[in-house]
Protein backbone atom coordinates (compact mmCIF):
# COMPACT_ATOMS: atom_id res chain seq x y z
CA UNK A 1 0.00 0.00 0.00
CA UNK A 2 1.16 3.35 -0.70
CA UNK A 3 1.75 5.44 2.68
CA UNK A 4 2.36 8.94 3.01
CA UNK A 5 3.76 10.26 6.10
CA UNK A 6 3.93 13.64 7.38
CA UNK A 7 6.58 15.28 9.21
CA UNK A 8 10.32 13.20 9.67
CA UNK A 9 10.82 14.00 12.79
CA UNK A 10 11.61 11.10 15.56
CA UNK A 11 8.05 9.16 14.96
CA UNK A 12 7.73 10.42 11.80
CA UNK A 13 10.83 8.79 10.17
CA UNK A 14 11.12 5.59 12.41
CA UNK A 15 7.08 4.60 11.40
CA UNK A 16 8.48 5.57 7.67
CA UNK A 17 11.40 3.74 7.34
CA UNK A 18 9.47 0.44 8.97
CA UNK A 19 6.43 0.79 7.02
CA UNK A 20 9.24 1.00 4.02
CA UNK A 21 10.89 -2.26 5.48
CA UNK A 22 7.29 -3.96 5.81
CA UNK A 23 6.83 -3.80 2.09
CA UNK A 24 5.03 -0.50 1.64
CA UNK A 25 5.71 2.21 -0.62
CA UNK A 26 6.67 5.35 1.91
CA UNK A 27 6.57 8.56 0.96
CA UNK A 28 7.98 10.82 4.03
CA UNK A 29 7.06 14.58 4.13
CA UNK A 30 8.13 17.39 5.97
CA UNK A 31 8.71 21.41 5.07
CA UNK A 32 11.98 21.46 6.53
CA UNK A 33 14.13 21.79 2.99
CA UNK A 34 17.85 20.72 4.60
CA UNK A 35 16.10 17.81 6.35
CA UNK A 36 14.48 16.31 3.16
CA UNK A 37 18.43 16.37 0.98
CA UNK A 38 19.66 14.99 3.94
CA UNK A 39 17.77 12.00 4.10
CA UNK A 40 17.74 12.03 0.07
CA UNK A 41 21.33 11.15 0.50
CA UNK A 42 20.64 8.53 3.16
CA UNK A 43 21.40 10.66 6.34
CA UNK A 44 19.79 10.54 9.26
CA UNK A 45 19.33 13.93 11.26
CA UNK A 46 18.24 12.14 14.51
CA UNK A 47 20.23 9.86 16.84
CA UNK A 48 18.68 6.14 16.68
CA UNK A 49 20.39 3.21 16.82
CA UNK A 50 19.97 1.00 13.42
CA UNK A 51 18.40 3.64 11.80
CA UNK A 52 20.96 4.80 8.95
CA UNK A 53 21.78 1.07 8.26
CA UNK A 54 17.47 0.33 8.11
CA UNK A 55 17.21 3.65 5.90
CA UNK A 56 19.98 2.71 3.05
CA UNK A 57 18.03 -1.08 3.32
CA UNK A 58 14.79 0.16 1.71
CA UNK A 59 12.53 1.85 -0.41
CA UNK A 60 11.48 4.36 0.49
CA UNK A 61 11.02 8.28 -0.58
CA UNK A 62 11.63 12.44 0.58
CA UNK A 63 9.65 15.12 -0.90
CA UNK A 64 8.63 18.72 0.15
CA UNK A 65 5.77 18.37 -2.00
CA UNK A 66 2.36 17.12 0.10
CA UNK A 67 0.51 17.06 -2.82
CA UNK A 68 2.51 14.78 -4.94
CA UNK A 69 3.20 12.62 -1.99
CA UNK A 70 -0.84 11.81 -1.12
CA UNK A 71 -1.58 11.01 -4.39
CA UNK A 72 -2.47 7.50 -5.01
CA UNK A 73 -1.87 7.32 -1.38
CA UNK A 74 -4.88 5.78 0.77
CA UNK A 75 -3.63 5.76 4.08
CA UNK A 76 -1.42 9.79 5.76
CA UNK A 77 -0.15 9.44 9.04
CA UNK A 78 0.25 12.89 10.70
CA UNK A 79 3.41 12.34 12.86
CA UNK A 80 4.65 16.30 13.34
CA UNK A 81 5.16 17.61 16.80
CA UNK A 82 2.95 18.23 19.16
CA UNK A 83 4.76 20.95 21.59
CA UNK A 84 3.62 21.60 24.91
CA UNK A 85 1.62 24.89 25.43
CA UNK A 86 2.44 27.07 28.19
CA UNK A 87 -0.30 25.66 30.44
CA UNK A 88 1.12 22.21 29.85
CA UNK A 89 -1.69 21.54 27.44
CA UNK A 90 -0.56 19.79 23.82
CA UNK A 91 -0.28 22.52 20.87
CA UNK A 92 -2.22 21.17 18.34
CA UNK A 93 -1.34 23.76 15.79
CA UNK A 94 0.64 22.07 13.45
CA UNK A 95 -1.46 18.59 13.50
CA UNK A 96 -4.72 20.79 12.28
CA UNK A 97 -2.51 22.50 10.12
CA UNK A 98 -1.64 19.41 8.84
CA UNK A 99 -5.12 17.91 8.34
CA UNK A 100 -6.19 21.12 6.65
CA UNK A 101 -3.22 20.59 4.28
CA UNK A 102 -4.64 17.01 3.75
CA UNK A 103 -8.24 18.30 3.03
CA UNK A 104 -6.91 20.96 0.67
CA UNK A 105 -4.82 18.77 -1.51
CA UNK A 106 -6.16 15.60 -2.01
CA UNK A 107 -9.12 14.32 -4.37
CA UNK A 108 -9.43 10.27 -3.81
CA UNK A 109 -10.43 8.32 -0.73
CA UNK A 110 -7.91 8.95 2.57
CA UNK A 111 -7.88 7.47 5.87
CA UNK A 112 -5.77 10.50 8.14
CA UNK A 113 -4.16 8.88 10.86
CA UNK A 114 -3.05 10.72 13.88
CA UNK A 115 0.78 9.29 14.91
CA UNK A 116 1.76 11.68 16.90
CA UNK A 117 0.69 11.82 20.86
CA UNK A 118 -2.64 13.89 20.50
CA UNK A 119 -4.95 14.57 23.26
CA UNK A 120 -8.16 12.77 23.15
CA UNK A 121 -11.07 14.23 20.95
CA UNK A 122 -8.09 15.50 18.38
CA UNK A 123 -10.20 12.81 15.88
CA UNK A 124 -13.04 14.74 16.34
CA UNK A 125 -11.57 17.81 15.60
CA UNK A 126 -9.36 16.55 12.58
CA UNK A 127 -13.01 15.22 11.01
CA UNK A 128 -14.75 18.57 11.74
CA UNK A 129 -11.84 20.40 9.79
CA UNK A 130 -11.41 18.17 6.96
CA UNK A 131 -15.42 18.42 6.17
CA UNK A 132 -15.23 21.99 6.53
CA UNK A 133 -12.17 22.42 4.36
CA UNK A 134 -13.23 19.78 1.30
CA UNK A 135 -16.85 18.89 1.56
CA UNK A 136 -16.21 16.48 -1.43
CA UNK A 137 -13.55 14.65 -0.24
CA UNK A 138 -13.94 11.11 1.14
CA UNK A 139 -11.97 10.37 3.77
CA UNK A 140 -12.08 8.53 7.93
CA UNK A 141 -10.04 9.78 10.80
CA UNK A 142 -8.03 7.88 12.74
CA UNK A 143 -5.98 7.02 15.70
CA UNK A 144 -2.59 4.91 15.94
CA UNK A 145 -0.33 5.84 19.00
CA UNK A 146 3.39 4.76 18.84
CA UNK A 147 4.66 3.43 21.81
CA UNK A 148 8.38 3.44 20.65
CA UNK A 149 11.30 4.41 23.22
CA UNK A 150 13.99 6.20 22.13
CA UNK A 151 17.49 4.11 21.44
CA UNK A 152 15.22 1.02 20.65
CA UNK A 153 12.74 2.29 18.52
CA UNK A 154 12.93 -0.08 15.74
CA UNK A 155 12.81 -2.87 17.58
CA UNK A 156 10.00 -1.19 19.32
CA UNK A 157 8.09 -0.98 15.72
CA UNK A 158 9.22 -4.15 14.67
CA UNK A 159 8.33 -6.30 17.60
CA UNK A 160 5.29 -5.09 19.16
CA UNK A 161 3.24 -5.65 22.02
CA UNK A 162 0.49 -4.33 20.40
CA UNK A 163 -0.53 -1.81 17.60
CA UNK A 164 -3.60 -0.04 19.14
CA UNK A 165 -5.91 1.57 16.24
CA UNK A 166 -8.81 3.69 17.03
CA UNK A 167 -11.61 3.40 13.93
CA UNK A 168 -14.33 4.64 13.25
CA UNK A 169 -15.86 2.00 10.60
CA UNK A 170 -14.51 -1.19 8.84
CA UNK A 171 -13.02 0.07 6.04
CA UNK A 172 -10.31 1.82 7.99
CA UNK A 173 -9.87 -1.29 10.07
CA UNK A 174 -9.65 -3.17 6.68
CA UNK A 175 -6.88 -0.56 5.96
CA UNK A 176 -4.98 -1.29 9.16
CA UNK A 177 -4.94 -4.59 8.98
CA UNK A 178 -3.63 -4.62 5.21
CA UNK A 179 -0.85 -1.55 7.20
CA UNK A 180 -0.22 -4.48 9.62
CA UNK A 181 -0.25 -7.58 7.84
CA UNK A 182 3.06 -8.62 8.72
CA UNK A 183 1.91 -8.96 12.40
CA UNK A 184 0.04 -11.61 14.24
CA UNK A 185 -3.54 -10.60 13.81
CA UNK A 186 -3.90 -10.39 17.63
CA UNK A 187 -1.34 -7.48 18.06
CA UNK A 188 -3.80 -5.50 16.34
CA UNK A 189 -6.09 -3.80 19.22
CA UNK A 190 -8.78 -1.97 17.53
CA UNK A 191 -10.93 0.47 19.56
CA UNK A 192 -12.81 3.93 19.22
CA UNK A 193 -10.75 6.64 18.45
CA UNK A 194 -11.13 8.61 21.22
CA UNK A 195 -10.14 5.22 23.55
CA UNK A 196 -7.29 4.82 21.29
CA UNK A 197 -6.01 8.44 22.33
CA UNK A 198 -6.45 8.04 25.57
CA UNK A 199 -4.52 4.52 25.83
CA UNK A 200 -1.43 6.60 24.72
CA UNK A 201 -1.38 8.77 27.36
CA UNK A 202 -2.76 5.98 30.13
CA UNK A 203 0.60 3.95 29.18
CA UNK A 204 2.45 6.56 29.80
CA UNK A 205 1.24 7.88 32.87
CA UNK A 206 1.38 4.71 34.31
CA UNK A 207 4.84 3.95 33.47
CA UNK A 208 5.98 6.71 34.85
CA UNK A 209 3.99 6.16 38.03
CA UNK A 210 5.82 2.76 38.16
CA UNK A 211 9.32 4.78 38.32
CA UNK A 212 7.97 7.39 40.61
CA UNK A 213 6.39 4.20 42.86
CA UNK A 214 9.98 2.97 42.74
CA UNK A 215 11.83 5.45 43.41
CA UNK A 216 9.63 6.26 46.75
CA UNK A 217 10.69 2.75 47.81
CA UNK A 218 14.36 2.74 47.38
CA UNK A 219 14.28 6.29 49.53
CA UNK A 220 12.30 3.95 52.22
CA UNK A 221 15.05 1.20 51.57
CA UNK A 222 17.61 3.46 52.21
CA UNK A 223 15.91 5.05 55.30
CA UNK A 224 15.24 1.41 56.83
CA UNK A 225 18.31 -0.49 55.84
CA UNK A 226 16.88 -2.27 52.87
CA UNK A 227 17.93 -3.09 49.24
CA UNK A 228 15.84 -1.40 46.19
CA UNK A 229 17.56 -4.36 44.14
CA UNK A 230 16.09 -6.88 45.65
CA UNK A 231 13.10 -5.50 46.94
CA UNK A 232 12.47 -4.18 42.93
CA UNK A 233 13.60 -7.50 41.46
CA UNK A 234 10.36 -9.70 44.22
CA UNK A 235 8.12 -7.24 43.33
CA UNK A 236 8.43 -7.09 39.78
CA UNK A 237 8.69 -11.26 39.70
CA UNK A 238 4.77 -10.78 40.51
CA UNK A 239 3.57 -11.38 37.07
CA UNK A 240 0.39 -8.68 37.82
CA UNK A 241 3.38 -6.07 38.44
CA UNK A 242 5.96 -7.14 35.90
CA UNK A 243 9.83 -6.51 36.26
CA UNK A 244 10.11 -3.82 33.48
CA UNK A 245 10.18 0.00 34.83
CA UNK A 246 10.96 -0.61 38.25
CA UNK A 247 14.62 0.64 38.09
CA UNK A 248 15.10 3.63 40.90
CA UNK A 249 17.19 6.80 39.17
CA UNK A 250 16.91 10.08 38.91
CA UNK A 251 13.57 10.71 38.22
CA UNK A 252 12.18 10.21 34.59
CA UNK A 253 13.02 12.90 31.90
CA UNK A 254 12.79 12.81 27.81
CA UNK A 255 10.49 14.12 25.58
CA UNK A 256 7.36 12.16 26.18
CA UNK A 257 6.66 11.15 29.96
CA UNK A 258 6.78 14.89 31.58
CA UNK A 259 5.27 16.29 28.36
CA UNK A 260 2.26 13.41 28.29
CA UNK A 261 1.75 13.84 31.92
CA UNK A 262 1.01 17.23 32.16
CA UNK A 263 -1.20 17.06 28.90
CA UNK A 264 -3.63 14.12 30.04
CA UNK A 265 -3.95 16.83 33.74
CA UNK A 266 -4.80 19.41 30.72
CA UNK A 267 -7.30 16.65 29.26
CA UNK A 268 -8.71 15.93 32.56
CA UNK A 269 -8.94 19.96 34.10
CA UNK A 270 -11.14 20.38 30.72
CA UNK A 271 -13.22 17.65 31.49
CA UNK A 272 -13.73 18.41 35.36
CA UNK A 273 -11.69 15.17 36.41
CA UNK A 274 -9.41 15.07 39.09
CA UNK A 275 -6.51 12.83 38.30
CA UNK A 276 -4.75 13.65 42.12
CA UNK A 277 -2.62 10.31 41.72
CA UNK A 278 -1.50 11.83 38.31
CA UNK A 279 -0.71 15.01 39.82
CA UNK A 280 1.67 13.92 43.05
CA UNK A 281 3.63 11.66 40.08
CA UNK A 282 4.57 15.14 38.86
CA UNK A 283 5.52 16.42 42.46
CA UNK A 284 7.24 13.12 43.44
CA UNK A 285 9.72 13.36 40.02
CA UNK A 286 10.47 17.32 40.29
CA UNK A 287 11.47 16.93 44.56
CA UNK A 288 13.61 13.58 43.23
CA UNK A 289 16.08 15.71 41.21
CA UNK A 290 16.46 17.88 44.12
CA UNK A 291 16.90 15.00 46.43
CA UNK A 292 19.35 13.55 44.04
CA UNK A 293 21.58 16.43 44.42
CA UNK A 294 21.43 16.91 47.99
CA UNK A 295 22.20 13.23 48.28
CA UNK A 296 25.25 14.21 45.53
CA UNK A 297 26.43 17.40 48.46
CA UNK A 298 26.16 15.49 51.35
CA UNK A 299 29.86 13.66 49.88
CA UNK A 300 32.57 15.98 50.44
CA UNK A 301 33.89 16.88 46.93
CA UNK A 302 34.77 20.49 44.82
CA UNK A 303 35.68 18.46 41.42
CA UNK A 304 32.74 16.18 40.04
CA UNK A 305 33.35 14.11 37.30
CA UNK A 306 29.44 13.40 35.22
CA UNK A 307 28.80 10.23 33.84
CA UNK A 308 25.72 10.96 31.40
CA UNK A 309 23.82 13.65 30.12
CA UNK A 310 21.09 12.01 28.54
CA UNK A 311 17.76 11.67 29.98
CA UNK A 312 18.59 8.13 29.31
CA UNK A 313 21.10 5.50 27.20
CA UNK A 314 21.05 5.37 24.22
CA UNK A 315 20.14 8.16 23.12
CA UNK A 316 21.54 11.75 22.65
CA UNK A 317 18.43 13.53 23.90
CA UNK A 318 18.79 15.84 26.67
CA UNK A 319 14.82 17.20 26.81
CA UNK A 320 14.08 17.15 30.63
CA UNK A 321 17.12 14.78 31.63
CA UNK A 322 17.44 14.29 35.02
CA UNK A 323 21.46 15.07 34.29
CA UNK A 324 21.48 18.07 33.08
CA UNK A 325 19.23 19.40 36.24
CA UNK A 326 21.78 18.05 38.07
CA UNK A 327 24.75 19.50 36.27
CA UNK A 328 22.79 23.18 36.51
CA UNK A 329 22.20 22.94 40.49
CA UNK A 330 25.94 21.82 41.09
CA UNK A 331 27.16 24.22 38.55
CA UNK A 332 25.03 26.46 40.85
CA UNK A 333 26.81 25.83 43.43
CA UNK A 334 29.91 26.55 43.00
CA UNK A 335 31.60 23.15 42.10
CA UNK A 336 33.09 22.50 39.00
CA UNK A 337 31.88 20.22 36.71
CA UNK A 338 34.21 17.36 34.16
CA UNK A 339 30.82 16.30 32.17
CA UNK A 340 30.92 13.35 30.00
CA UNK A 341 28.48 11.43 27.78
CA UNK A 342 28.20 9.11 25.06
CA UNK A 343 26.11 11.00 22.59
CA UNK A 344 24.62 14.01 24.19
CA UNK A 345 27.80 16.28 24.64
CA UNK A 346 26.87 18.57 21.53
CA UNK A 347 23.35 19.35 23.26
CA UNK A 348 24.38 19.69 26.10
CA UNK A 349 27.00 22.65 25.44
CA UNK A 350 24.36 24.46 24.20
CA UNK A 351 22.39 23.89 27.26
CA UNK A 352 25.06 24.60 29.63
CA UNK A 353 26.91 27.48 28.08
CA UNK A 354 26.12 29.92 30.74
CA UNK A 355 27.58 27.70 33.29
CA UNK A 356 31.98 28.10 32.91
CA UNK A 357 32.54 25.86 35.08
CA UNK A 358 31.03 22.88 33.27
CA UNK A 359 33.46 21.33 30.73
CA UNK A 360 33.12 18.66 28.46
CA UNK A 361 34.96 14.90 27.48
CA UNK A 362 34.62 12.84 24.99
CA UNK A 363 36.76 10.33 27.11
CA UNK A 364 35.03 9.48 30.19
CA UNK A 365 39.02 8.49 31.85
CA UNK A 366 40.08 12.22 31.22
CA UNK A 367 36.32 13.37 32.85
CA UNK A 368 37.34 11.38 36.02
CA UNK A 369 41.20 12.44 36.21
CA UNK A 370 40.91 15.60 37.96
CA UNK A 371 37.92 14.46 39.86
CA UNK A 372 37.69 14.25 43.92
CA UNK A 373 33.84 12.30 43.23
CA UNK A 374 31.94 10.57 40.01
CA UNK A 375 28.23 10.94 39.76
CA UNK A 376 26.40 8.55 37.27
CA UNK A 377 23.20 9.97 36.33
CA UNK A 378 22.70 8.14 32.90
CA UNK A 379 21.89 4.27 32.50
CA UNK A 380 24.45 3.76 29.50
CA UNK A 381 25.63 0.07 29.37
CA UNK A 382 28.56 1.57 28.43
CA UNK A 383 29.55 2.84 32.16
CA UNK A 384 29.33 -0.91 33.27
CA UNK A 385 32.80 -1.46 31.53
CA UNK A 386 34.39 1.19 32.74
CA UNK A 387 37.97 -0.08 33.41
CA UNK A 388 38.18 0.59 36.90
CA UNK A 389 42.08 0.13 37.30
CA UNK A 390 41.96 3.58 35.19
CA UNK A 391 40.41 5.49 37.46
CA UNK A 392 42.42 7.42 40.18
CA UNK A 393 39.50 9.13 42.32
CA UNK A 394 38.61 6.47 44.92
CA UNK A 395 34.24 7.77 45.39
CA UNK A 396 31.80 7.31 42.88
CA UNK A 397 28.17 8.06 43.47
CA UNK A 398 25.46 5.48 40.95
CA UNK A 399 22.53 7.31 40.78
CA UNK A 400 21.18 4.64 38.10
CA UNK A 401 22.77 1.16 40.33
CA UNK A 402 24.64 -0.23 37.66
CA UNK A 403 27.62 -1.57 39.45
CA UNK A 404 27.26 -4.65 41.71
CA UNK A 405 28.64 -2.88 45.06
CA UNK A 406 29.94 -5.49 46.76
CA UNK A 407 32.41 -6.09 43.43
CA UNK A 408 33.33 -2.12 43.37
CA UNK A 409 33.78 -1.80 47.09
CA UNK A 410 36.05 -4.96 46.67
CA UNK A 411 38.06 -3.07 43.76
CA UNK A 412 38.70 -0.32 46.57
CA UNK A 413 36.24 1.88 45.91
CA UNK A 414 33.72 4.61 48.49
CA UNK A 415 30.39 3.44 46.77
CA UNK A 416 27.02 5.17 47.31
CA UNK A 417 24.28 4.08 44.86
CA UNK A 418 20.91 4.41 45.57
CA UNK A 419 17.83 2.59 47.61
CA UNK A 420 19.98 1.39 50.27
CA UNK A 421 23.23 -1.61 50.54
C1 LIG B 1 8.67 6.64 26.47
C2 LIG B 1 7.75 5.40 26.39
O1 LIG B 1 8.43 4.29 27.01
C3 LIG B 1 7.39 5.10 24.95
O2 LIG B 1 6.46 4.01 24.91
C4 LIG B 1 6.75 6.34 24.34
O3 LIG B 1 6.45 6.12 22.97
C5 LIG B 1 7.66 7.55 24.47
O4 LIG B 1 8.01 7.74 25.85
P1 LIG B 1 11.23 7.21 26.02
O5 LIG B 1 10.88 8.62 26.39
O6 LIG B 1 12.05 6.97 24.80
O7 LIG B 1 9.89 6.35 25.81
O8 LIG B 1 12.00 6.59 27.26
P2 LIG B 1 11.83 5.41 28.30
O9 LIG B 1 12.75 4.30 27.96
O10 LIG B 1 10.43 5.05 28.50
O11 LIG B 1 12.39 6.13 29.63
C6 LIG B 1 11.79 7.33 30.13
C7 LIG B 1 12.50 7.83 31.36
O12 LIG B 1 12.29 6.95 32.46
C8 LIG B 1 14.03 7.92 31.23
O13 LIG B 1 14.46 9.10 31.87
C9 LIG B 1 14.54 6.70 31.96
O14 LIG B 1 15.84 6.85 32.46
C10 LIG B 1 13.52 6.58 33.07
N1 LIG B 1 13.39 5.22 33.61
C11 LIG B 1 12.90 4.22 32.83
C12 LIG B 1 13.71 4.96 34.94
O15 LIG B 1 14.15 5.86 35.68
N2 LIG B 1 13.54 3.71 35.43
C13 LIG B 1 13.06 2.68 34.67
O16 LIG B 1 12.92 1.57 35.20
C14 LIG B 1 12.74 2.94 33.32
Amino acid sequence: MKITVIGSGYVGLVSGVCFAKLGHEVVCVDKDEKKIVALKSGQVPIFEPGLPELLSSVKISFTKNLKDALSGSGAVFIAVGTPQDEDGSADLSYVLAAAKEIAELSDSYKLIVTKSTVPAGTGAKIKTLVSATNPQLDFAVASNPEFLREGVAINDFMNPDRIVVGVEDEKSQKIFEEIYASFPREKLVTTDIITAELIKYASNSFLATKISFINEMADLCESVGGNIKQLSKAVGLDSRIGEKFLNPGPGFGGSCFPKDILAILNVAKENNVELSLINSVITSNQKRKQKMVDKIRQIPAQKIALFGLAFKGNTDDIRYSPAITIAKELAKSGLEIFAHDFAAIENSRRELSEFKNISFFEDLYEAANDADLIVIATEWEEYKKIDLSKIKTKKIIDLRNLFDAEEIRKNGFEYFCIGGK
